[in-house]
C-alpha cells in the first residue's frame, strides 16, 4: 500500500520535473545560432555595387528547417511566397557582393529572385519590364543563415531604379507575403509542402538612415528575421 503509494507520486511527479527543465533550456541557444552578426568580424549590414550598398533587410534564420537553406529548397520556398527566378534567365544589372563576416570577404550574390505576380513560367518578365519586388541572396558560410538585400523598382524605362523607400516597402511586401502558413507546390516532384513562418523584428543591427546606402534612400533600421519550418 505503502510503496504503491510512493510509486504513484514518482510516476506524476517525475515528468513534470523533466519537462520543466527541458522548456527553459533550448531557448536560450535558440537566439544565438539564427546568424552570425557581420559586423562582428569585419562584415556590413550593407551589400556592395560601386561603393554604395543595399541594406539586407532580411535574414532567413539558420533556425529553419535545413532544406529551406539549400539552393533549391529555398528556391521552393520562394515560390511559395510569390517569388522566381529572373524571366529566361534574363539577368539585369551588375552582380551585387556582401561581406558577412564569414571569413570569405566579399563575396557575389548567388542568385536574384524577382515577384513572379502568380503566373508560372513568364511572370517575373512581367516584373523585368513593369517593375515590382525582387530581392539578392547572400548565404552565410558556417551557419547557412541566408541574408537578403530586398527593394521594390520602378519600370524598365526608369532603368531599374529604387522606387522612394524602396528598400522598407520592399522588405514589408516580402514579409506581408511570406508570414504564416503558405502551401508551396513543385511540379517535377508532384510534391506539396507547408511551410510555416515566423517573424521577429530586429533592430540596432543597422543605423537607420540613408549613409552609405544606394540611390540615398533611407531605410528605418530594422532587419526582419523569418524563421522558416517545413510541416
Ligand atoms: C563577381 O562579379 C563580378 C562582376 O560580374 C566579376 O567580375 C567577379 O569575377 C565576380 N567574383 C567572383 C568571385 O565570382
Ligand atoms: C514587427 O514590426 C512591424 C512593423 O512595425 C509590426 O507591424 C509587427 O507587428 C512586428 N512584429 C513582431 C513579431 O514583432
Amino acid at each position: 500500500m505503502y510503496s504503491s503509494t510512493l510509486l504513484t507520486f514518482f510516476a506524476l511527479a517525475l515528468p513534470s520535473l523533466l519537462s520543466a527543465t527541458a522548456v527553459t533550456k533550448p531557448v536560450v541557444t535558440k537566439r544565438a545560432a539564427d546568424f552570425v552578426n557581420p559586423t562582428l568580424a569585419g562584415g556590413s549590414w550593407l551589400d556592395s555595387s560601386a561603393g554604395l550598398g543595399e541594406p539586407l533587410n532580411v535574414v532567413i534564420s539558420a533556425q529553419s528547417s535545413p532544406e529551406v537553406l539549400t539552393l533549391d529548397g529555398f528556391l521552393q520556398y520562394a515560390q511559395a511566397i510569390g517569388f522566381n527566378v529572373e524571366c529566361l534567365g534574363l539577368h539585369l544589372g551588375n552582380p551585387q557582393s556582401a561581406n558577412l563576416g564569414d571569413g570569405r570577404g566579399w563575396v557575389n550574390e548567388t542568385e536574384v529572385l524577382r515577384e513572379s505576380f502568380g503566373i508560372p513560367g513568364v511572370g517575373t518578365c512581367l516584373e523585368s519590364l513593369t517593375g515590382g519586388n525582387h530581392f539578392r541572396v547572400f548565404p552565410q558560410a558556417g551557419t547557412g543563415a541566408l541574408f537578403l538585400a530586398v527593394s521594390k523598382e520602378e519600370d524598365v524605362e526608369d532603368s531599374h531604379n529604387i522606387v522612394p523607400d524602396g528598400y522598407d516597402i520592399g522588405r514589408d511586401l516580402l514579409v506581408a507575403g511570406a508570414v504564416g502558413k503558405k502551401i508551396g507546390f513543385d511540379a517535377s516532384k508532384f510534391k506539396f509542402t507547408t511551410y510555416n513562418t515566423v517573424l521577429t523584428n530586429l533592430t540596432g543591427l543597422i543605423a537607420p538612415g540613408s549613409d552609405g546606402v544606394n540611390h540615398g534612400i533611407a531605410q528605418d533600421g530594422v532587419i526582419k528575421l523569418l524563421t522558416v519550418t517545413i510541416e
